[in-house]
């Protein structure tokens, strides 16, 4: 998604805004630009491509003053090129926004019958022609950037600097997060938490339909009426954390080598290691009383809540609906204000899922938020979080949050299996030893280096793959075609091991290699008989098994990549690894972006 930069400082502002908006890279992004306000008036410069080649700009041209927006663009409306970059300029006003404005073609023909000519493909470029337009017909900048802030429809985050006002950025936010952040003698702006950890971890986010006049010295929110709101000071728990590679080479790597740690720290939250207990936790609502819980989430995350939902029913026995969360709300799934919800979303951002929760919310359901940002949006709008202590994960491919989710999904599960009174004292603590001990099976999970790498060349050179697995190994299967086909660009597809014969068998061919994802638990003979009918036509089998299941299997494979007989709980928690792994290496083989893949978002704030 876009990040959106903004300081009304006392020193030269470009290069800062500059760091900031690299500590948004990982958002995704495919151009940049920064806007200054100098004595000389309103300048700017954009590139395409990465932030390196807007430095390239500003150091052949450097920008005076100190006030000035930035923006990294991941492209809506118009392909990524210098012209679509922001900021975009009309008259004496430049602005930069996160988001969909969805009326902007109706805008768009107003603003051309009143003389007002387009640069870009833009839908962002509405914006300044609608406050251009105000200012000309005798609006003050900041009425005239109200008044159109309220022509708007759709979902945006927006910053905008005027020529002759050196101590004024107005912003507004009805969707993708925006902060304030508060410094000495100077303010800032950012679209989250992390861009501005530089400059301070005092932030106030704005909430949807406020706008903002911010000047060094001070700061006012209005509601989309106009009347002043106040809203929360805090501190932002992601310090000036400096998110670099260490001796990794991308990201992805290094949050797939923490897991061990963040699993670790996520799991002592909830779990009273020496009582063998889960802990008592300041729920949004009592596992014992709802008849139904509903899961919703995107993409990873809500693979998490697929495994999430095995748990709940056969450890806590509550029936669970698990939906994505683009496709919930308009299932019109009946609601009951007896019911809990739990939403999924490392980012806390994401607009499907939050557009789900606010949903539920209208129906009166208590609502949790099982989120890694815990300022974010979803977290804020949930009447109670469960955090996943996975620290800040800056790669697109999400690997340590997915890892996290389902050890918190697993803690919640034999919590509701015990206030249900279906896990009894000492059931709870034979499964928080399980749980306690999964660390240890994940680091052991991430030793399987040398087979991941021979199998990463074998799959660097095919186009296709198809992942089987069944039970909690079905979720896992789809996560890791998703991990291969997001960053190495192959084509792939997570199976029920199942369904194989309902369709899928039809691929089988000795150039589609089969990942089969099966430890040796109450399924595995049933996915035995699968693999022996793709082995039967010719198919080639990477099986990722335990111990016992290599030993037990009993057919010829290309490759079997063998974990520790890990316990059957927290058996997809360490099964996941190879699976990141797998993906990881292909992509670096392949020579992709691994840590920022093309066409993708870190987080997706539109819908
Ligand atoms: C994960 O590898 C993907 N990048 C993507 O599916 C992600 O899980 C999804 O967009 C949800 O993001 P969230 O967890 O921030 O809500």
């Amino acid at each position: 998604m876009c990040g959106i930069v903004g300081i009304v400082g006392t020193r030269p502002v470009a290069p800062l805004i500059v760091d900031a908006l690299k500590r948004l890279e990982y958002r995704g992004y495919d151009s940049a630009g920064v806007a200054t306000v100098s004595d000389a008036g309103l300048d700017r410069r954009r590139a395409e491509g990465k932030l390196v080649n807007l430095e390239k700009r500003l150091a052949d041209s450097p920008l005076d003053g100190t006030i000035g927006i930035g923006h990294t663009r991941w492209a809506t409306h118009g392909v990524p090129n210098e012209t679509n970059a922001h900021p975009h300029f009309s008259g004496d006003v430049a602005v930069v926004h996160n988001g969909i404005i969805e009326n902007f073609a109706e805008l768009r023909d107003e603003l051309r019958t009143d003389g007002y000519d387009f640069a870009s493909q833009t839908d962002t470029e509405v914006v300044a022609h609608l406050v251009s337009r105000g200012m000309a017909q005798g609006l003050s900048p900041v009425e005239a950037a109200h008044a159109a802030v309220r022509r708007l429809e759709g979902a945006f985050a927006i910053a905008i600097v005027f020529a002759g006002e050196a101590d004024l950025i107005v912003a507004a936010r009805n969707g993708p997060p925006l902060a304030i952040g508060h410094g000495e003698g100077e303010m800032f702006l950012g679209s989250d938490a992390i861009a501005l950890a530089p400059f301070t971890s005092a932030v106030t986010y704005l909430e949807d339909g406020d706008w903002a006049v911010i000047r060094r010295n001070a700061f006012s929110i209005f509601d989309a009426d106009g009347n002043p709101v106040q809203r929360e000071r805090r501190q932002a728990t992601t310090t000036a954390y400096v998110v670099d590679k260490g001796n990794y080479r991308h990201f992805m790597e290094k949050e797939i080598f923490e897991q061990p740690e963040v699993v670790s720290h996520t799991l002592a939250h909830y779990l009273d290691f020496s009582a063998g207990r889960v802990r008592k936790m300041d729920a949004p609502f009592d596992f014992a009383t709802i008849d139904r819980l509903a899961i919703s989430a995107c993409g990873t995350a809500y693979l998490a809540g697929v495994v999430g939902k095995y748990w709940f029913e056969r450890y806590a026995r509550l029936p669970v609906d698990i939906d994505i969360a683009s496709e919930f709300r308009y299932r019109e799934m009946p609601l009951s204000a007896k019911d809990a919800a739990i939403f999924i979303s490392q980012s806390g951002e994401t607009a499907d899922t939050l557009a789900s929760l606010r949903y539920c919310r209208q129906a009166g359901m208590k609502i949790g938020a099982i989120v890694n940002v815990r300022e974010s949006t979803i977290a804020r709008e949930s009447d109670g979080t469960f955090p996943t202590l996975a620290g800040p994960e800056i790669g697109v491919a999400s690997t340590k949050a997915f890892a996290c989710q389902l050890s918190v999904l697993a803690s919640l599960a034999v919590r509701a299996g015990v206030v249900r009174g279906v896990i009894d004292a000492q059931e709870e603590q034979r499964l928080v030893r399980q749980l306690v001990e999964a660390p240890r099976y994940v680091n052991a999970a991430l030793k399987t280096i040398d087979q991941i790498e021979r199998v990463a060349r074998e799959l660097s050179h095919v186009r296709h793959v198809l992942y089987l697995g069944r039970d909690t190994s079905y979720p896992l299967a789809v996560e890791g075609a998703l991990k291969l086909k997001e960053i190495s660009y192959i084509h792939a597809e997570g199976y029920a091991a199942g369904e194989l014969k309902h369709g899928p068998i039809a691929l089988i061919d000795e150039d589609m290699p089969v990942i089969v994802v099966a430890p040796h638990d109450r399924v595995f003979d049933k996915t035995v008989s699968n693999m022996q009918e793709v082995a039967a036509r010719g198919g080639k089998i990477i099986l990722i098994t335990d111990e016992k299941g290599a030993e037990k299997a009993g057919i010829e494979t290309l490759e079997t990549i063998v974990m520790p007989n890990a316990p059957e709980l927290i058996a997809p928690i360490v099964l996941t690894v190879p699976l990141q792994l797998l993906a990881y290496h292909t992509a670096v083989l392949k020579g992709t972006d691994v840590d920022q893949p093309r066409n993708l978002a870190k987080s997706v704030t539109v819908e």
